[in-house]
C-alpha cells in the first residue's frame, strides 16, 4: 500500500472510532462532548473518504449504521391504516358480554376465535414491496410511528425477503426474552449503567436506539399475529392468515389456538394463566379474535379498537413482603397520603419499595401494622398498593397505627370532616402543598415547562425566588441570579427560558389544568375551554350554566365558582394576564392554516422532536427531515448543525421557538 493510501486508510479507522465513541456518548451516556457542528465536519469526511476509497469500506462504519444522529433524527412514517389498540375483558363476564355483542351484531350464534398469547413487547408494522422488507415502524400514536426500519433489519427472525411480489403489511410484536433481558442488565449493571424496569422497557429501549452496534448486540426478537388486508388476498380467516404468515417465513407465536366458541376460550386463558411463569417471555394475557375476517368490517371499530378482538388482561400480581415504615405526605389540594416503605420485593418485573396506603381509614380498616407481612398488588402502570396484612404471621409487638394529627411538613392540625375520608392540611402557604402546585402547573399534561422539575423549584422556593405560580414568568427576568448558582449554565437557562416563554402560548385548558382547580382535571378542563372559549367567559359563568353542562355537574360548578370568587387566585390570574399568557381556546384543525407547510428543525430545541411534530400537525404543517427547496421554515436552536447553513444557501425562511410561537400566534388570529 502507497503512503498516501495508508495514511488515508488509518484517517478512515480514526474517524470512524472518534465517531463511535461519540455516538455513545451521545445515545448512551446521554452526556455529548461535541458540538453538532464538529460532529458533522467528522461524519461528512468519512463519508466522503469512504466514497472515494471503497477499498477501505467496512459494515461495521457508523456511516453504515443509524447510530449517527441525534435520537430525535428517527423519521415518522404514516401508517397505511391506523394501529389501533384492543378493548380489555378482566373476567368471564367481560368475555360473555364480548360474545353476545358479537353474536347479537352478525346475528350468528356460531362465532370461532382464535386465542394467541398477549405479547408484552411493543407492536410495530413491517411493509413489503416486490418482495423486499421496505419500512418499519413503531406504533407511536397510532397514526404515525417512528422509523426502526434499520433496527429490525437486525432481527433474525423477521425475513428481508419474502415469497411474494405484491403489497404487505403485517404487524406484530418485538420482544426480549426473559433470559436476554438479564443478560442485559447483568451488562448495565457491570458497566454501572441504569437497568431496565422489564423486558418491554428494555425492548422498547433497544428497538429506539440509534446506535446499531447496541441493538445488534440484544437479541431482540419478533411475533406477527396480523396479515393487514388479508382478504384481499382471498384470505377468508385469521387461522389461514397466520399459516400464510407462516409460509412465507414469519415466526408466529406457535402457543396459538382455534377454539369454537367462549367456553373453549376461557378454558385456554386458564391453562396459559398457569403456564405464564414457564414461558421464556413475557405475556400479560390473552388475545381473542374473530376467526371469520370476512365479518370484520360488519363489526367495525371504535375510536381505539376493533371489535373483532378483545384483550383479556391477567388480573394484577401480588407478592408479599415487610412493611417498614408508614409516612403522610402532602399533596397540592392538601390532601394527606399516607404511603408504606416495603422491604424490597419484585411484581411482575419490577421492585418495589413504596407503596400507597390511601387514607388513614384504609389503613385502619385493615389493621396494617409497622413490622406486619403483607400482601401488594401491582398492576399494569398503577401505583403499587398494599392490599392487606398476613395476620397468621404478626408479631405481638408490631406497631398499631395511628392517624397523623398535624401536618407532615407545617404542623398544622389537619381536618377530617366526614363523610370525606381523607384528612386535609388547610394551610395555603404549606410549603409542600405550593412545591406540589408547582409541579403540577409545570408538569408535561399542564403548562409543560421543561426543566422545572421538584429539585429546581425546591430550590427557587428556598430563595424565594418563587412564592407561587406567577413568579415562574418572572424567572426570565432573574438570568444573572440564576446563573449564580452551580451546574446551572447559560444554555440550561436559555433553555428554561424558552420553554417558559413557549408555554405562554398553550391552549387555554392546559392553563385551567395548571391551576390545580379541585375537581378539574385534564378532561374536564377540555370540556370547559371548549365551551367557554376564554378565561374571562368562564370566570363569568353562572352556577346553572356551569352545572348545566354535559359532564360538569354541580361539584365541579361549585368548586369553579369558589375558585374565581377567591381573592388569591383573582390576584393570581391577574399576574398572568400582565405577564401576557393566552387565555384562549386554541382550537385545533381550528385552521389548518399552515397546511402545505414544511418545516426543519435544527439545533437543540426545548421541545422534543414529537412536541413539535404534534405542534405544527394541529396547523397543518409537517415536520421533514432535510432542507430542500420545498421546506418554508428552518427552526434554530442552540448550536445549529449544517442545516443552517443549507438553509441560507436555499434562502429558506430561518426562526428560531419565539419566532414560531409568534408565527402560530399570528395564523392563528388570521386563520
Ligand atoms: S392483535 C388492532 N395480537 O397488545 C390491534 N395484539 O392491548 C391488533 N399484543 O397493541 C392487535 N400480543 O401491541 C394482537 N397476539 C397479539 C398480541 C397483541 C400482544 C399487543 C399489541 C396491541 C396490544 C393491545
Amino acid at each position: 500500500m502507497s503512503n498516501k493510501n495508508n495514511d488515508i486508510k488509518i484517517e478512515i479507522i480514526q474517524l470512524r472510532n472518534q465517531i463511535k465513541q461519540w455516538n455513545y456518548e451521545y445515545h448512551v451516556l446521554d452526556a455529548p462532548t461535541v458540538s453538532d457542528e464538529l460532529y458533522d465536519s467528522a461524519y461528512h469526511r468519512l463519508v466522503k473518504l469512504e466514497e472515494q476509497y471503497p477499498q477501505f469500506n467496512s459494515n461495521d462504519s457508523p456511516t453504515k449504521t443509524v447510530g449517527n444522529k441525534p435520537i430525535n433524527s428517527l423519521t415518522k412514517i404514516f401508517h397505511q391504516q391506523p394501529m389501533l389498540s384492543l378493548g380489555n375483558a378482566f373476567n368471564y363476564e367481560d368475555l360473555l358480554k364480548f360474545d353476545q355483542q358479537i353474536k347479537k351484531t352478525l346475528s350468528e350464534n356460531n362465532i370461532e376465535y382464535v386465542c394467541e398469547l398477549k405479547i408484552d413487547g411493543l407492536s410495530i408494522s413491517i411493509t413489503y414491496e416486490k418482495g423486499e422488507l421496505k419500512t418499519a415502524a413503531t406504533r407511536g400514536d397510532g397514526i404515525a410511528g417512528e422509523d426502526i426500519t434499520n433496527n429490525i433489519l437486525t432481527i433474525k427472525t423477521i425475513p428481508k425477503i419474502i415469497p411474494i411480489n405484491s403489497k404487505l403489511e403485517v404487524r406484530g410484536e418485538i420482544y426480549l426474552s426473559k433470559e436476554e433481558f438479564n443478560r442485559i442488565n447483568e451488562k448495565q449493571q457491570q458497566q454501572n449503567l441504569p437497568l431496565f424496569a422489564n423486558p418491554r422497557n428494555a425492548a422498547a429501549g433497544t428497538i429506539r436506539q440509534l446506535d446499531i452496534n447496541i441493538v445488534n448486540s440484544r437479541k431482540l426478537d419478533g411475533f406477527l399475529y396480523y396479515y393487514i388486508n388479508a382478504t384481499n388476498d382471498n384470505i377468508k380467516t385469521h387461522e389461514q392468515a397466520l399459516f400464510t404468515l407462516q409460509k412465507y417465513g414469519f415466526k408466529i407465536n406457535e402457543q396459538w389456538q382455534l377454539c369454537k366458541n367462549i367456553e373453549e376460550v376461557w378454558i385456554y386463558i386458564q391453562k396459559y394463566q398457569k403456564l405464564r411463569n414457564t414461558l421464556p417471555y413475557e405475556i400479560d394475557g390473552i388475545v381473542i379474535k374473530i376467526n371469520d375476517l370476512t365479518s370484520y368490517d360488519m363489526l367495525g371499530r371504535t375510536n381505539k379498537a376493533p371489535k373483532w378482538a378483545i384483550a383479556y388482561k391477567f388480573p394484577a400480581v401480588t407478592s408479599v413482603t415487610k412493611l417498614l415504615d408508614i409516612f403522610p405526605t402532602v399533596g397540592r389540594t392538601g390532601k394527606i397520603t399516607y404511603n408504606a416503605r416495603l422491604q424490597p420485593v419484585i411484581i411482575a418485573g419490577t421492585t418495589v419499595t413504596f407503596a400507597t396506603l390511601h387514607n388513614g381509614d384504609y389503613i385502619i380498616n385493615r389493621d396494617l401494622r409497622i413490622n406486619d407481612l403483607v400482601s401488594v398488588k401491582k398492576a399494569g402502570d398503577i401505583i403499587p398498593e398494599v392490599i392487606a396484612p398476613i395476620i397468621s404471621n404478626r408479631q405481638i409487638n408490631n406497631i398499631i397505627f395511628k392517624k397523623a394529627i398535624n401536618c407532615p411538613v407545617c404542623k398544622t392540625k389537619l381536618e377530617q370532616v366526614p363523610p370525606e375520608v381523607d384528612q386535609f392540611c388547610i394551610n395555603s402557604d404549606c410549603s409542600s402543598r405550593i412545591l406540589k402546585s408547582l409541579m403540577h402547573f409545570c408538569s408535561r399534561n399542564a403548562m409543560d415547562i421543561i426543566g422545572l422539575n421538584e429539585k429546581i423549584l425546591l430550590r427557587f422556593l428556598d430563595l424565594k425566588w418563587i412564592k407561587t405560580i406567577s413568579d415562574i414568568y418572572n424567572l426570565i427576568n432573574l438570568r444573572k441570579e440564576i446563573l449564580s448558582l452551580p451546574r446551572f449554565g447559560e444554555k440550561s437557562f436559555t433553555n428554561l427560558a424558552n420553554s417558559i416563554i413557549l408555554s405562554k402560548q398553550n391552549s387555554l385548558e392546559r392553563l385551567l389544568f395548571g391551576l390545580g382547580i379541585r375537581h378539574v382535571g385534564q378532561k374536564t378542563a377540555i370540556i370547559l375551554a371548549k365551551k367557554y372559549l376564554t378565561l374571562n367567559n368562564l370566570m363569568e359563568a353562572t352556577f346553572d350554566d356551569l352545572a348545566n353542562t354535559n359532564e360538569i355537574g354541580p361539584i365541579i360548578a361549585t368548586s369553579v365558582i369558589d375558585y374565581f370568587l377567591n381573592p388569591t387566585n383573582q390576584q393570581l390570574i391577574n399576574n398572568l394576564q400582565n405577564f401576557k399568557l393566552n387565555f384562549n381556546y386554541l382550537q385545533k384543525n381550528q385552521s389548518q392554516v399552515l397546511n402545505g407547510k414544511t418545516f426543519v428543525l435544527t439545533g437543540t430545541l426545548t421541545k422534543s422532536r414529537n412536541e413539535f411534530i404534534e405542534l405544527l400537525n394541529n396547523y397543518g404543517a409537517k415536520i421533514t427531515n432535510t432542507i430542500s427547496n420545498n421546506t418554508s421554515y428552518l427552526i434554530v436552536g442552540e448550536n445549529p448543525g449544517n442545516k443552517l447553513a443549507q438553509a441560507r444557501k436555499l434562502n429558506v425562511k430561518i426562526i428560531n421557538e419565539e419566532q414560531l410561537q409568534n408565527l402560530l400566534k399570528e395564523v392563528a388570529k388570521n386563520g
